[in-house]
């Protein structure tokens, strides 16, 4: 038997676990004495609102957390410290063979630490992404949490190089990338269930496959600087008032911005500001989009899995392929380079998206790792 205990708290880690899961149920159904392998999913609580984190539990058919922490809503600093004290003692109760985390949140961070001070083996999924700009909390995170740990998941080859430059070689694996993996089945899912029908949300929501644009932001350097948020916000007002309507799934620490700073009334014509969705809606809104323009690692790449052209609202990125490829546009946050950037769209482009993030065995390449590891 495997121990493996799973940190997450983030919403998109339950995308990336739900991948990872499905892997280990498979694992598990295979005949002929194969040793079996037990999940203990760890829920820091750091997303907790039901649009956050209870939808993606029940769409993804993820195994309910064993243990949930409630840690949400406060610094850096609090937050970690007291997921390090809860998650050490799950894990000294537990001591698992491995435990695994995602990404690069604060729930990464303090599982990376917790294990590592244990001395519990650590497997880090999405390993070796850059932004190289230490600003980023995300970065802090991920560089830690790299270092820390025994098996690096990798998703792309640039990821390899980022680890080789600095040292980490050993434990290193090109396994391509778990969301990748999870679009691919949930959008099959999604399209055959008729509760998630592209046709009638978009129906609902009152707009046209390719006639509108999707929108997310959260990044903390884009919603904490309200001049930064105002730009951003006047840029897409403008571009639903002029070009095409703008859907926005308002994550809530950007709703919390808005509503403080009265910057909400540039809903309407056109921009529609509404509260997160479920994955299964977000990949069809991703899907039928005629461009997305967000902050976030994960809708960047879910733009280049659907084939849509993607303006991201930061100077630079982890997923550098999606640039090289010309699928994607570092636009920062000034108004007239975004709506620039949106002008600069050409509607039809030659090639479909190089495949670059694997081939959506990410997940069963990380499951085959540890229980050979273990
Ligand atoms: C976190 C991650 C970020 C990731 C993002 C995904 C860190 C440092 N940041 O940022 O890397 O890209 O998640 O979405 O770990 N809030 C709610 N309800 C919720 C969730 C959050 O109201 O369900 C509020 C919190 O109270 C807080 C704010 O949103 O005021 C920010 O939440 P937090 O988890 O600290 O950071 P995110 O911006 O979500
Ligand atoms: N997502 C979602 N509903 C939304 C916005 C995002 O399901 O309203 C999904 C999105 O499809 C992706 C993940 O959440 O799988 C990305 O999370 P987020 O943007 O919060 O974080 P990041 O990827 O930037 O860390």
């Amino acid at each position: 038997m495997t121990k493996i205990a799973t940190i997450v708290g983030a919403r998109p880690q339950f995308v990336k676990a739900a991948a990872v899961s499905r892997a280990i149920a498979e694992h598990n159904r295979m005949p002929g004495g194969v040793p079996r392998i037990v999940e203990k999913i760890v829920h820091t609580g750091q997303h907790f609102d039901a649009n956050m984190s209870d939808v993606f539990f029940q769409e993804l058919r993820l195994p309910k957390p064993d243990v949930f922490l409630g840690i949400n809503s406060v610094s850096h600093g609090a937050m970690t410290g007291r997921m390090l004290e809860q998650i050490e003692r799950v894990l000294m109760d537990d001591r698992p063979d491995w435990v695994l985390i995602y990404g690069d949140t604060n729930s990464t961070l303090a599982g990376a630490l917790v294990a590592s001070k244990l001395h519990i083996p650590i497997a880090h999924v999405e390993a070796g992404l850059r932004s190289y700009n230490r600003r980023m909390p995300e970065e802090i995170n991920r560089v830690v949490a790299d270092h820390l740990s025994d098996k690096l998941f990798c998703p792309t080859e640039g990821s390899v190089d980022n680890l080789a430059r600095e040292g980490i070689t050993k434990g290193v694996s090109l396994v391509g990338d778990v969301m990748l993996d999870a679009f691919l089945f949930y959008r099959t899912m999604q399209s055959q269930e008729g509760a998630h029908s592209s046709s009638a949300l978009l129906g609902r929501l009152g707009i046209e496959p390719k006639g509108y644009c999707l929108a997310t932001v959260h990044r903390e350097e884009n919603t904490d600087d309200q001049t930064t948020l105002a730009s951003i916000l006047e840029a897409l007002a403008e571009i639903s008032a002029s070009r095409k309507p703008v859907l926005f799934p308002m994550h809530p620490r950007t709703r919390k911005k808005l509503d403080a700073s009265g910057m909400a009334r540039l809903s309407g014509k056109g921009l529609q500001m509404i509260d997160p969705v479920g994955y299964l809606d977000m990949i069809a809104l991703e899907s039928n989009a005629f461009a997305v323009i967000t902050d976030s690692g994960g809708v960047q790449k879910e733009a280049f899995f659907s084939q849509v052209p993607c303006i991201t609202l930061r100077k630079e990125t982890e997923w550098v392929e999606t640039v090289q490829s010309g699928w994607n546009v570092l636009a920062g946050t000034e108004k007239d380079r975004i709506i620039g950037a949106f002008d600069a769209i050409t509607a039809a482009r030659a090639q479909g998206p190089p495949p670059l993030y694997g081939n959506g065995k990410a997940a069963r390449n990380i499951i085959g790792e540890l229980v050979s590891n273990a």
